[in-house]
């Protein structure tokens, strides 16, 4: 099967983005490969770390663009002319327009840090610690226009410990991302996983398959 040519989105570290790239490195067979690396902001640590793995890289700063939907139709322009066919989010730090959402549709793959729909938007693990919940953890989900909202590939989930602050279990989800958005964007890439109505099934079905718990504990 030809691997589905796929770019990743990035704003910041890029430890998300170095994820998939490993898993892409360490697998002939892995369904996407990762003809490019994005970034909205110049001079982010993602930018030197996916070229050390030889992907190209550019930079469409959306701070030269006079409102949303201008930056994201360069940045789709852009995608488009280097063929690119799926989108990895990966800590992408937009608000994307319906524009984009719609003309990507089922086409873009976002990582949420938190068990979507719980605790969308920012500052997720402090929300979780002052909820008192017992699981935390992740999300990657095809992307629609309501943030931090989709139809839902894979989730992992990971303890919350006594003593924890937002810091340590942001440590601990992040371990769980790592694992999980290269599952999930292999089930994606490969049509294991596929949409019924706003559902996503694997193999056929609705459940484990896409589930990791506590992942690397
Ligand atoms: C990750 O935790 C990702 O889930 C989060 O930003 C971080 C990026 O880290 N994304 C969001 O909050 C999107 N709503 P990374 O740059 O090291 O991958």
């Amino acid at each position: 099967m030809t691997p589905v040519r796929t770019a990743i989105l990035v704003s910041g570290r890029g430890s998300n983005m170095v994820s998939l790239l490993e898993a892409a490195r360490d697998d002939s067979a892995f369904p996407a490969a990762f003809s490019l690396v994005v970034s909205n902001r110049p001079g982010v640590l993602a930018l030197e770390r996916a070229a050390a793995f030889g992907v190209p890289t550019d930079v469409i700063d959306h701070k030269a663009f006079a409102d949303r939907e201008s930056f994201d139709r360069a940045l789709s322009a852009r995608l488009e002319a280097a063929g690119i066919e799926l989108i990895c989010l990966a800590g992408f730090m937009r608000l994307l327009t319906p524009w984009l959402v719609e003309h990507w549709r089922d086409r873009m793959l976002n990582i949420h840090p938190a068990i979507l729909p719980a605790f969308k938007g920012l500052h997720t693990h402090e929300r979780a610690l002052e909820a008192g919940v017992k699981l935390h953890g992740c999300t990657v989900h095809l992307v629609r226009s309501e943030m931090d909202a989709g139809p839902i590939i894979a989730q992992a989930a990971v303890p919350v410990l006594s003593g924890d602050t937002p810091d340590s279990l942001g440590a601990r989800v992040l371990g769980a991302e790592h694992r999980l958005y290269p599952h999930a964007l292999r089930l994606w890439a490969s049509g294991r996983a596929t949409l019924e109505g706003e559902r996503v099934f694997v193999d056929g079905e609705a459940g484990a398959a896409a589930a990791l718990i506590a992942p690397g504990l």
